[in-house]
């Protein structure tokens, strides 16, 4: 039989409980009968006068198994488990270290006091996944500190530290030193002083405050608009203060297990799942091993190469950066000097770690140094003839084995490993702006890419603190390729008459985190029209392609960096201003390209820029580019700002209807014609066959 993953020994008639279910300690079905076998001992050994519960490893429970989120509801089995803390007749204390979320603070709730090492960090992250505490905390929170500071934690998600708990009043005492051996000795002197049982459950919570529930509806319609969970949070909460505890739990119950039903709890959890699925890669021998990277090269220090430097120094290795000259190096670090700087001075880094990362950052201007790198990212400008040049270069400094990424956002990959002698080395690494912050890394494998390479980038993402999500080599990749039909419809709509505000509104309301219009106008305008310029052979020969960017750039407004684009932007400000004179300029382009005017509902300004970048994402999984569909979901999630509360764009597409989808193509198919309205064959043909991508998932498995 296993190591059962919780177990008692008695220390001079305290009862300590120690839990052990690596790595985290989550509260799993096995460990929720672990423990009610301890129970059962506790209750049959005499003598006992109290009871301590402690974890082992690097935390307290860290929080509920989500994986059983899918299955049965699990709610009645915490519950039951629960009342045998509260229940146990004999002081109990919880002794808390590292990250204590959900159901371990829940655990703790139910326990009579708690204590927590110096460090410990506690929260109610709940909301964060569409739900709310479902294992007490709505109901014995309230008790221990008020309903206002029980909706801090549990509408905002946000964790709270050990002096902090004490201060809202949850937490008894902070324990330094070794925490078994100072909770044993704070709970021996709770006893001696006469403390004695003391049920979280016994507690009432003050009448509710109606002007409180007020405020903290008003915050949750601010934080999480178009969702639900926190404000079904905010009325279970209120409802401690009239049921009582047995009451409460239920009627807690009920409703979290309403909100696990919905789409927006499903859709977050799906996200959740999706970002920790990407990693594993169907095909790839189940025995390659990534090679180490113990120092990385970059090649550009610009915008991109500076940003990824950072990523590397924060995860503590070692990188140098080649760019052509004196100047453009110097310019590329000083801006990664202000980069951290900006970061001492808001306090996220002390001036010491600084100094460290900057360390880590070497400049040069001689490819010989790169002749160390376990992993070289070229970031130079995106032209094929100059990347080509700079890829032979490495070819002849690079030691073997090394990985040869490139960040190219528009070219044939395959074309530039032709550039060495070693193309199985060569691959993608799709970082997205700034690359320091930015979750999103795309890695794109070419025909040649070896399975070792391949393994070596995905796994530095871990490192890099990014989400590594795999695509095969086409233009535009997996984000950008679903970008073009959404941006297209966008532009295409300010030239039949519509505002950039009332499509950015539309959009924003739904739920994207910016408008795409005004996410031209922060990445510059010229960007675009750069990109559409140099790849004009990519396009379809339609006259009105893009041409709001053009209009725009041709009159000088490259968008936020010289205060005009879209809108207009006063001097350090990103407030955007609507602007008559821009659309004057679309307008007289929409004349001279022949573009009818037309009245624009939110509905079709939503479904004329989501259709198209759905439909697009069909094309990807039919053409093999995205190894899976939640892969096509956490890039737009993870990278281009798409509500994680709507799943990702085809958890989004399955929960509409695949039919809708195709019936809206086919409904502009019929008044703009078929060059971008044309379903795409896999869509079609689950349409159909009835069928959910699910299911054709799981049948090509
Ligand atoms: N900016 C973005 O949002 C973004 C996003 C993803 C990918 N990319 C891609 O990343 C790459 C870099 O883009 P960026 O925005 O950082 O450009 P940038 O112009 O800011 O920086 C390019 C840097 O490369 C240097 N350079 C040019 N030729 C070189 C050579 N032969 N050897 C060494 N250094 C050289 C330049 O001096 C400059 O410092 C491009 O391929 C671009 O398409 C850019």
């Amino acid at each position: 039989m296993s190591k059962p993953l919780a177990s008692v020994e008695f220390v001079d008639g305290i009862a300590v409980i120690t839990i052990d279910n690596p790595p985290v300690n989550n509260i799993s079905i096995a460990l929720r009968g672990d423990l009610h076998t301890v129970f059962d001992q506790i209750a049959a050994t005499a003598g006992v006068r109290g009871a301590l519960v402690v974890c082992a490893g690097n935390t307290f429970v860290s929080g509920a198994d989500i994986s059983e989120f899918s299955g049965p509801p699990q709610e009645e089995a915490y519950r039951e488990l629960f009342f045998r803390f509260e229940n146990i007749g004999l002081p109990i204390a919880a002794a808390m270290h590292g990250t204590v979320f959900g159901g371990g603070v829940e655990i703790s709730l139910a326990c009579h006091y708690r204590l927590a090492a110096p460090g410990t960090r506690f929260g109610l992250p709940e909301v964060t996944l569409g739900i709310f505490p479902g294992a007490g905390g709505t109901q014995r929170m309230p008790r221990l500190i008020g309903i206002d500071k029980s909706l801090d934690m549990i509408v905002s998600g946000k964790p709270v530290d050990a002096a902090g708990a004490v201060e809202l009043g949850f937490v008894d005492a902070v324990i330094t030193g070794d925490l078994r051996t100072g909770a044993l000795a704070w709970l021996n002197e709770a006893i001696a002083a006469g403390k004695g049982v003391r049920r979280t459950s016994d507690m009432t919570v003050a009448p509710v405050d109606e002007a409180v529930l007020e405020k903290h509806r008003a915050n949750a319609r601010k934080l999480y608009p178009n969702r639900a969970a926190a404000l079904a949070a905010i009325d279970v909460v209120a409802a401690s203060a009239r049921l009582p505890l047995a009451e409460g739990l239920v009627f807690e119950t009920e409703q979290v297990n309403l909100r696990k039903e919905s789409v927006e709890s499903r859709a977050l959890v799906h996200v959740f799942f999706a970002e920790r699925e990407t990693r594993k890669i169907p095909g790839l021998p189940a025995d390659v091993k990534s090679r180490k990277v113990l120092q990385g090269g970059i090649v550009g220090s610009g915008t991109m190469g500076g940003g990824i430097a950072m990523c590397f120094a924060n995860a503590g290795l070692p990188v140098t950066i080649v760019d052509i000259s004196a100047e453009a190096l110097q310019r590329g670090l000083g801006v990664v000097d202000a980069n951290y700087e900006s970061m001492v001075k808001r306090g996220r880094l002390t001036a010491e770690d600084k100094a460290k990362r900057m360390a880590l950052i070497t400049g040069s201007l001689d490819y010989a140094d790169l002749a160390n790198a376990d992993v070289i990212i070229e970031a130079a400008v995106e032209r094929m003839d100059l990347k080509k040049a700079v890829f032979a270069k490495l070819d002849a400094v690079a030691k073997p084995g090394a990985v040869l990424a490139t960040n190219t956002s528009t070219l044939d990959i395959d074309e530039l490993a032709t550039a060495v002698s070693r193309p199985q080395d060569v691959i993608g690494m799709h970082f997205f702006s700034p690359a320091n912050v930015m979750p999103l890394l795309e890695v794109i494998r070419t025909k040649s890419t070896s399975a070792e390479c391949i393994r070596t980038a995905m796994d530095l993402a871990k490192p890099l603190r990014k989400t590594p999500v795999l695509a095969r080599v086409c233009y535009g990749f997996i984000g950008n390729r679903m970008m073009e039909g959404y941006a297209r419809e966008a532009q295409r709509m300010v030239l039949e008459g519509a505002t950039p505000r009332q499509v950015d509104s539309a959009l924003e309301k739904w739920g994207m985190a910016m408008g795409i219009l005004a996410v031209f106008d922060m990445a510059g305008v010229d960007v675009g029209v750069n990109v559409h310029k140099s790849n004009a052979d990519q396009y379809p020969p339609d006259p009105s392609y893009y041409q709001a960017d053009i209009a725009l750039y041709d009159a000088g407004r490259l968008g936020q960096k010289n205060g005009k684009g879209y809108y207009r932007y006063e001097k350090g400000d990103r407030t955007r201003y609507d602007d008559p004179v821009a659309l004057e300029l679309i307008r007289a382009k929409a004349a001279a390209v022949g573009v009818a005017p037309r009245e624009h509902t939110e509905e079709e300004v939503l479904e004329r820029c989501l259709y198209p970048l759905i439909n697009e994402a069909f094309r990807i999984l039919e053409e093999g580019v995205a190894v899976r569909a939640s892969d096509v979901d956490v890039v737009w999630a993870a990278g281009y700002g798409f509500p994680r509360y709507r799943g990702g764009p085809l958890f989004y597409a399955d929960t509409i209807g695949l039919k809708t989808v195709y019936d809206g193509m086919l409904k502009y198919r019929d008044i703009f014609g078929p060059m971008h309205w044309q379903p795409a064959a896999l869509l079609e043909q689950l349409v159909k066959e009835g069928k959910t991508l699910a299911q054709w998932e799981g049948a090509r498995a």
